[in-house]
């Protein structure tokens, strides 16, 4: 499809200079039928922009609707004209509406069909009538009723005439009802071939920009098929992924030429200084506390969650003890401080966190049993490992993610996430720094 928007662009200037010359060019010798398949319709027209544009070939003579012997966008213009004249007046099939009430799929069928709001996702389903190129519709079950004239670019492209409310213009998107699904709707950023990418997506609309490359920007909706997505930026120009959901917060698309790009929702909120992603508190070493932040002891929920889970381990005869939890900035502070006076600043930061950045000071952080390593060779550090998502917490600092967490393993200290948050992350095998795709590193 992505020629013929091409080619109609630039013919606009074209259209005074050819209003001059009738549509007589097509008599008989079948000049219209570009492809040679014995049709004449708008797959003609995409096949004389592509020779046009040296991008494919056409049989001899083909084009030349003018007969000025050159095959030029003049003889595209005079085609297009034709192509207007020549078409069925009900449309079919789904539909990209805009430039009146936001951007609007519309899908017709034998006398029924239905919109959606692209932003808003809101659809209604209505039937409609067609006679003389205009069409009248009735509403959901309201029954309200709205007509339109129909006006004919060609066989791609018509404009609504709302009655008395204005022009919509549409757009073809293809034979069938498009799928919708749950729409992505958040902020996204992105990694893999297309480097780091914030999509800013609501409902099925959004728009997109690249951080490193400030020309990398766009509009767009977006529906689904099949496991495809296709997107279709604000020229029409439509592009395909393939698609594949992760989990809530996550999907992966594969580009049609084969690039792969990896989404994360990541939505950052600042309140009083404290950040949250996702609606998570989030302290490392990139994200800080204010200094006279703090509950005080465990929060509430973050006590009753582990009260649940002791309960629990205490049944198969486990015992879990808080050794470690709520510590205040200046706590933190004297502690940090003993471990650089011990081991050196450049160790003390592989374990200890720097005031102001330890979760211990947000009173959703324990220490269970024994901060040491000692604490690994016990059967509560295994059933902590596998069991603690249940209650609402994670491992926070798992063994092999020490350049992601800024942190050396440790198996005793637990993060109370909330049991939903807490199952997504404990099943992606990530942590909370990859879930979130956020750094921890002091700057
Ligand atoms: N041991 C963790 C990193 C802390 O000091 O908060
Ligand atoms: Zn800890």
């Amino acid at each position: 499809m992505k020629l013929i928007y091409r080619i109609l662009s630039v013919t606009a200037a074209a259209v005074t200079a050819a209003v001059m010359i009738t549509s007589n060019a097509f008599a008989a010798e079948h000049r219209g039928d570009c492809n040679n398949d014995k049709a004449v319709n708008s797959k003609d027209l995409l096949t004389l922009s592509s020779f046009i544009l040296n991008e494919g070939d056409m049989c001899e003579g083909c084009g030349d609707f003018n007969g000025d012997g050159v095959v030029n966008v003049y003889d595209v213009v005079i085609y297009r004209r034709y192509l207007a004249h020549t078409l069925s007046i009900v449309p079919s099939g789904t539909w990209i509406g805009r430039d009146f009430d936001g951007t609007r799929f519309f899908s017709f069928k034998d006398g029924y069909g239905h919109y959606v709001n692209a932003e808003t996702g809101d659809s209604m389903g209505f039937d409609f009538t067609a006679e003389d190129n205009e069409l009248e519709f009735t509403l959901g079950t309201a029954g309200t009723t709205a007509a339109a004239d129909i006006i004919w670019k060609n066989d791609l492209f018509f404009d609504f005439e709302w009655r008395d409310t204005g022009c919509e213009h549409l757009t073809f998107l293809c034979e069938d009802d498009i799928e919708l699904n749950e729409p992505l709707t958040g902020f996204y950023v992105t990694g893999g071939d297309y480097s780091v990418r914030y999509f800013d997506i609501k409902g099925y609309t959004g728009s997109y920009r690249a951080r490193f490359d400030e020309n990398d920007k766009g509009n767009y909706c977006y529906y689904f098929r099949g496991n495809n997505i296709v997107f279709i930026d604000e020229k029409n120009y439509a592009k395909k992924a393939a698609f594949t959901r992760i989990d809530r917060d996550h999907f992966d698309l594969v580009w049609e030429n084969g690039k792969t790009e990896h989404f994360t929702r990541r939505e950052v909120t600042v309140k009083d200084g404290i950040t949250y992603i996702n609606g998570i508190l989030i302290v490392n070493k990139t994200y800080a506390l204010p200094s006279n932040y703090g509950p005080g002891g465990l929060t509430p929920e973050t006590q009753a969650a582990f009260n649940e889970m002791q309960a629990a381990a205490a049944s198969e005869g486990l015992s879990l003890k808080v050794c470690s939890g709520f510590r205040s900035y200046d706590y933190q502070a004297t502690l940090y401080n003993s471990y650089v006076a011990r081991d050196g600043k450049a160790k003390a930061d592989t374990f200890s966190a720097r005031p102001g950045h330890s979760e211990h000071q947000t009173g959703l952080a324990a220490d269970i049993n024994m901060a040491s390593d000692a604490f690994l060779n016990t059967p509560e550090a295994a059933w902590l490992a596998e069991n603690c998502w249940k209650y609402g917490f994670i491992i926070r600092y798992p063994k092999g993610k020490e350049d992601k967490t800024g942190y050396k393993y440790e198996p005793w200290h637990v993060r109370y996430l909330g049991k939903e948050n807490a199952k997504l992350v404990y099943e992606s095998g990530l942590c909370l720094e990859e879930y979130l795709s956020i750094a921890s590193s002091y700057s």
